[in-house]
């Protein structure tokens, strides 16, 4: 058996041997031959290969444009594993004007934070302008229901990442907001050095879990969170905002605050790990910008409120608001003449793109000037929710400010910016969301019982 299949091999061999090389004085009939022989044995595998080819040279572009981005040196300069998320959504197309906006070009920007409560006011903004938005969020403290009214737009992205670790994004813009930013998270015993692990639950967005070390928390978000994203504008070349706090000027021995004052924090204190954290970061942002000529932006965003806050996250307007609502008291901490000034979140995503896309690194105190103290909150917070509500007087916390206030006058004149709504007008807009939220749930209960 296996020698005649050797024989007829064999036999096969020599007959294409001599129809390839035919002899000098070719007759027609061998002419006939080899075109019938070409048509017969050959045709089959010359289409097979114009396929082929056709296959190669389609899916080559964009093989080699990976390839090059891979190997390039930039991309090596990070020692930590990199996650690489490449755009689903629609990317920049060259003179293409965005919907709405005449000639402006469309943008990729990504919103660290972006499914809490100031980032994803400005998610909604960015996305109405119409860029393309990529929100990186570890659901900390911030909600998906908070963008779910993107999901299914291809100019919207959710990823679910911390941004401890490095991230590959292509983009133009980075808004870093990843931080947790209620006090809720910097209270905690500093000699044991620990405290709750704080996740998402449904209508509350905070509970006290697992114990965790959340100096370390709020520190490393702050710094390595930043330095990942310093690392990242670096690498695309995206210009990069920098969401810093009025905490920065610790409790202020200047007052109004002016971005001119290097501020009076405690080093050691149980803020210490938010207010030196973002000094921390801001330090990092300049260092990136002097350094290696990465356009920031650093924004000093005072008390902001409105609608998506937290509810219970230890913030006092949005405390008040769930407090009068479920008809218990104010709690005022101290003798409630401490002052704040609270501006509402629309107009905080104002100065945010006005700074973004403005020509002025920073820092811009963005902050509402108006200054109330506590006992003035809390009988507006009467006024719009609950005349006879109470209120209830506690010891005060450990390095609370006495007084907050901004300049914003560098802002004004720098970015043609100020605020426009009142704590009078913008407060019942936050009211509604929170007793939408707050009892969405007793209404479905109970329109299920009555059913
Ligand atoms: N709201 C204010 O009054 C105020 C005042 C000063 C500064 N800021 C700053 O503005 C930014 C946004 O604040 P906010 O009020 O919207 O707070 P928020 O808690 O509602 O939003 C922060 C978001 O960052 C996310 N996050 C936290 N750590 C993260 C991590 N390691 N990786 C990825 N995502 C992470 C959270 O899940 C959340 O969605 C913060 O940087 C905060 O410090 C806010």
């Amino acid at each position: 058996m296996s020698s005649e299949l050797i024989h007829r091999t064999q036999t096969r061999e020599s007959s294409h041997r001599t129809s390839y090389s035919p002899p000098a004085s070719s007759t027609p009939q061998k002419s006939i031959n080899r075109i019938g022989y070409m048509l017969r044995d050959r045709l089959p595998f010359l289409l097979v290969g114009v396929a082929l080819a056709t296959l190669f040279f389609h899916v080559l572009p964009s093989r080699s444009i990976l390839a090059t981005a891979r190997d390039s040196p930039l991309e090596t300069q990070l020692t930590l594993p990199t996650r690489r998320v490449l755009m689903e959504g629609p990317i920049e197309k060259k003179g293409r004007a965005p919907v709405g906006v005449k000639g402006r070009k469309p943008k990729r920007i990504l919103v660290t934070g972006g499914a809490g409560f100031v980032g994803s006011h400005l998610v909604d903004r960015l996305m109405e302008r119409g860029d393309s938005v990529i929100v990186v969020d570890n659901f900390f403290t911030g909600r998906k229901e908070n963008v779910l009214h993107h999901m299914g737009n291809p100019n919207f992205e959710l990823i679910r990442h911390d941004v401890v670790e490095p991230i590959l994004l292509e983009v133009d813009q980075i808004y870093h907001l990843a931080c947790p930013a209620s006090p809720v998270h910097y209270k905690f015993n500093p000699v044991k050095t620990i405290i709750s692990f704080i996740v998402h639950d449904g209508l509350d967005c905070l509970k006290l879990e697992s114990l965790i070390p959340m100096w370390f928390l709020e520190h490393k978000t702050n710094v390595v969170g930043t330095l990942n994203m310093l690392g990242l504008a670096k690498r695309v070349g995206a210009r990069f905002l920098l969401t810093s706090t009025s905490e920065v000027y610790g409790d202020p021995l200047q007052h109004p605050q002016s971005e001119t004052y290097w501020g009076n924090v405690n080093p050691i204190g149980v803020r210490s790990c938010y207010d030196e954290g973002k000094r921390t970061a801001e330090t990092l942002a300049m260092d990136y910008h002097r350094g290696a000529g990465i356009e920031v932006r650093i924004a000093r965003i005072f008390n902001t409120y409105g609608p998506r806050m937290c509810i219970d996250d230890g913030r006092v307007v949005s405390n008040f608001v769930a407090q009068a609502l479920r008809k218990e008291p104010l709690t005022v901490y101290g003798d409630g003449k401490q002052t704040r000034s609270f501006q509402y979140v629309s107009d905080l995503v104002e100065g945010l793109m006005r700074l973004m896309e403005g020509d002025h690194v920073g820092p811009f105190n963005l902050g509402n000037p108006g200054e109330f103290t506590m006992l003035e909150l809390a009988q507006v917070v009467q006024e719009t929710i609950d005349p006879n509500a109470k209120i209830e007087f506690r010891p005060n916390t450990e390095d609370d400010p006495h007084k907050r206030k901004p300049d914003i006058s560098k802002a004004k004149e720098l970015l043609g910016w100020q605020p426009s709504v009142s704590l009078r007008d913008g407060l019942p807009l936050m009211v509604s969301d929170f007793r939408q939220r707050l009892f969405a749930d007793a209404k479905l209960n109970a329109g299920k019982s009555v059913a």
